[in-house]
């Protein structure tokens, strides 16, 4: 069986494609259009599909759309209220309600071939919790969507066995931890749907002063969900424009309503535990992009496991809703294999590329030592190697790499990418040294979506990757996984006693992560890389990026 699932509704446009119960291809289309988040959540994108990244998972598989026996469309309509019925009152529900009900139609027209007879639909947290239970390597597992919204409802609790969900509970719509958290992101001048993860890292700056205050608003209830009536932040800190200052009062705003959510989603995964007694807690959903709260979880109940989808957000219910389908059609589908479901090419292939652009590059005898030697000396190193990631994590496929060891080397991270000073950069460290350096998160941890108290003794050796409270959002590497990254490190740590290395996504100011070759020339030509490293080949800046 061959089932493409598709994710078009809000944000984050993405396509994975399924064949005989195995996930051959999965990818985000900003990826492919170059457009951050693929489309504005806005009312009037909703028709627009993955086209790009779903031609590309079938080209991957060497499909037609004929062939396919299924497309999944994460979203179903019918399930959908009116604007009044679902307590949000937005009037272009009315447009999304219509877009996704013609979804069968517009599909056929994107990919020529397809009977649009063959799209079904998946209720949006169904498909993110298939992304999550049935993507997770336990196969029996307690799943919880955590999200802004989907059809009517903002969250799922569940249980997967033997790859059935049985739900246990769902809050309605209007009532979203997820909204919630946007509402906050919109009132600290960021962007909705889209810089929340800038909320989480302020908040670390701030002290949770109206926690009390939060605390009789946003409250679990006992059947499972939970009340978030609608909050006027100005009341705690002026409302910021783009780009504006923000003040001590904002940090403890976000510190205060961060923390809310924190203990709220505790109580949400204690009743379910205590109805499932699972050993394993599965996420998804995009609040399950909240590092911080996901640690508290795995911290803090009695889940002794859990995973989160890395691909949390709506990009990952392409994935879910394939799964589920796939499922449905009597499959027994196996668990996401990795992060790396995207494009990927081959050395012939790149030095083609390199040979095109007329660039002077090398073929070291070991490339992971070539770039820790730059990366020892204190160079940043573009890294382009095997498929790229599905999710907003890079994790060791594309990613930009530094020396942890010197308190610069953050504003110089953010300096290449534009980011706000205030964002921390990440470590990746061999799976087998990290419990020596950091705590209280799970170890592996192999998708970037914990945070981790950093030991005593390190926090000056990496000051880099240790945020202001002491945290560090690890990627652990697993040696068998990922041979050629476990090599760099244990290259770099021969030349600098130090097992870490700073790993942040490879890209620039406001756009998504490089995918091709032509992406990762033009990053580097534009950006103070000292090194890009790509397939087997180095590409070397002449002057050294510290010279300024
Ligand atoms: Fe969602």
């Amino acid at each position: 069986m061959k089932v493409l699932g598709i994710n078009a509704i809000y944000h984050d446009p993405a396509a994975a494609l399924v064949v005989d119960g195995r996930i051959v291809a999965a990818a985000e289309e900003e990826r492919f259009s170059r457009r951050k988040h693929g489309k504005r959540p806005l009312p009037w994108s909703a028709w627009e599909l993955p086209e790009l990244s779903a031609a590309w998972c079938l080209a991957e598989a060497g499909l037609r759309p004929e062939d396919l026996d299924a497309v999944a469309y994460s979203f179903d309509p019918a399930l959908m209220g009116t604007p009044e019925e679902s307590g949000l009152n937005d009037p272009g529900d009315t447009m999304r309600k219509m877009y996704a009900e013609m979804a069968p139609e517009f599909l056929a027209h994107a990919l020529p071939g397809l009977d649009p007879a063959k799209v079904r639909f998946v209720k949006h947290h169904v498909a993110h919790a298939a992304s999550a239970g049935l993507g997770a390597p336990t196969a029996d597992n307690s799943v919880l969507v955590l999200d802004g919204r989907g059809e009517a409802h903002s969250h799922l609790a569940g249980r997967y066995t033997d790859g059935q969900l049985e739900i246990l509970a769902g809050q309605a719509l209007p009532h979203s931890i997820g909204l919630l958290y946007e509402d906050l992101t919109d009132h600290l001048g960021f962007l909705r749907s889209s810089d929340e993860f800038k909320v989480m890292a302020m908040a670390s700056y701030g002290k949770p002063r109206f926690l009390g205050e939060l605390s009789e608003l946003i409250v679990a209830t006992d059947d499972g969900g939970f009340r978030t009536p609608k909050i006027d932040f100005s009341e705690y800190a002026p409302r910021l424009g783009k780009g504006d200052d923000w003040t001590p009062d904002h940090a403890d705003l976000a510190a205060s309503v961060q923390q809310r959510v924190e203990e709220v989603l505790l109580d949400l995964a204690r009743w379910l535990h205590e109805r499932t007694g699972d050993r394993t807690l599965t996420l998804a959903g995009g609040v399950a992009l909240n590092c911080v709260a996901n640690t508290r979880i795995f911290a803090e109940t009695p889940f002794e496991q859990v995973w989160v989808q890395p691909a949390a957000g709506d990009s990952g219910t392409a994935l879910g809703s394939a799964l589920h389908v796939a499922r449905g059609l009597g499959e027994t589908t196996e668990p996401m294999p990795g992060a790396d479901l995207g494009r990927g090419w081959s050395d012939d292939e790149i030095q083609k590329w390199l040979d095109t652009a007329a660039i002077e590059y090398e073929r070291p005898r070991d490339v992971a030592d070539a770039v820790a030697e730059v990366l020892a000396n204190n160079g940043i190193v573009a890294w382009f190697q095997g498929r790229s990631e599905f999710g907003p994590r890079a994790l060791g496929h594309r990613s930009l790499l530094a020396h942890p060891g010197y308190e610069a080397n953050l504003e110089r991270m953010n300096d290449v990418k534009g980011r706000e000073q205030f964002r921390p950069v990440a470590p990746m460290v061999l799976a087998e040294r990290a419990a020596e350096i950091f705590s209280r998160g799970p170890i592996p941890s192999r998708y970037m979506l914990f945070v981790h108290d950093v030991a005593q003794d390190w926090k000056d050796r990496i000051p880099t990757v240790t945020h202001v409270d002491g945290t560090a959002r690890i990627q652990t590497v697993d040696r068998a996984e990922e041979p050629l990254v476990a090599r760099m490190l244990e290259c770099f740590e021969r030349r600098t006693g130090l097992p870490v290395v700073v790993n942040t996504s490879l890209n620039t100011a406001g756009r998504p992560m490089v995918d091709d070759p032509r992406d990762a020339l033009e990053c580097f030509g534009s950006a103070p890389v000292d090194l890009l490293a790509i397939g087997p080949f180095v590409v070397r800046r002449r002057r050294s990026t510290l010279a300024g």
